[in-house]
C-alpha cells in the first residue's frame, strides 16, 4: 500500500491480530511502550476494532510495517489523535521482535508516515514522546528531525521505577 525500500505499510486488518499476539506480551519489548501489563487475545481484537473504528472516524491511522519482499509482520506505526483544526497528530511506533532492531526498518516505517501525514493528510506538526531510557527511539526521532519541546518528570511507572518522559515535535516546513 505504502512502499519503502525494505518495508511496506498496509492497514491494519482484522487478520494481524495473531501476527500482533506473537510478540505483544514480551516485556523486553513492551517496556518502551508504556509498561509490561499483558494483554489478552480478545483485548488485542478490541484493541484492533477500536483503532479500526478510529480510521472510519478519520481520527487515527495506524499501520501494520510488513517485509517488502516477504509480506512479514514486522510490526506496527500510527497517526493518532489526529487534530484536522491545527493539523496536528500524535505518533507511536513499536517494532515487535528485539530480533528486528536496528535493521533499518523503524526509521523507514516512521519516514514513510511522516511523508503521509504531510502529503495525504496535510498535516503540519507530528508529536511523540519517548521514555528517558530509550536511546535508540531518541536517537531515530531525532534522526527523522524531531525536536524536544519538554519533560513529564518522573510520569510513569516502568518496571518498578517512575521514569521521565521527554516529548518531541517535528514541523512539516522545517523538513
Ligand atoms: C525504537 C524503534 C522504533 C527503532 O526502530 P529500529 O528499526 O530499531 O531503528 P533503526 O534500525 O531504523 O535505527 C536505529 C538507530 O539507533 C541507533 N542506536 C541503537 N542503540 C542506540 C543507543 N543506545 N543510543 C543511540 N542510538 C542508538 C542505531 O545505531 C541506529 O542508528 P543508524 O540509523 O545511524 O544506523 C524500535 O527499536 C522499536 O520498536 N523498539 C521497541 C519499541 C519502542 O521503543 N517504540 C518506541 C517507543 S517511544
Amino acid at each position: 500500500m505504502i512502499d519503502g525500500k525494505k518495508i511496506r505499510l498496509v492497514l491494519l486488518e482484522d487478520h494481524h491480530l495473531d501476527d500482533i499476539m506473537r510478540g505483544w506480551n514480551n516485556p523486553v519489548m513492551r517496556k518502551f511502550l508504556g509498561g509490561f501489563i499483558p494483554n489478552t487475545k480478545e483485548a488485542e481484537r478490541e484493541w484492533i476494532q477500536s483503532a479500526q473504528l478510529q480510521m472510519k472516524n478519520r481520527s487515527s491511522y495506524y499501520f501494520v510495517i510488513e517485509d517488502v519482499s516477504t509480506s512479514r509482520f514486522i510490526g506496527t506505526v500510527s497517526l493518532n489523535a489526529i487534530d484536522w483544526l491545527s493539523k496536528s497528530s500524535g505518533m507511536g511506533i513499536a517494532i515487535h521482535d528485539p530480533q528486528d532492531w536496528e535493521k533499518g526498518y523503524g526509521t523507514e516505517a516512521m519516514q514513510l508516515v511522516i511523508d503521509f501525514g504531510w502529503q495525504h493528510l496535510n498535516l503540519r506538526r507530528i508529536e511523540l514522546s519517548v521514555y528517558s531510557f530509550n536511546p535508540r527511539a531518541r536517537y531515530v526521532y531525532e534522526k527523522l528531525g524531531f525536536k524536544e519541546w519538554g519533560v513529564a518528570h518522573k510520569k510513569f511507572f516502568v518496571d518498578g521505577e517512575y521514569h521521565d518522559a521527554h516529548y518531541m515535535e517535528i514541523f512539516r516546513e522545517n523538513e
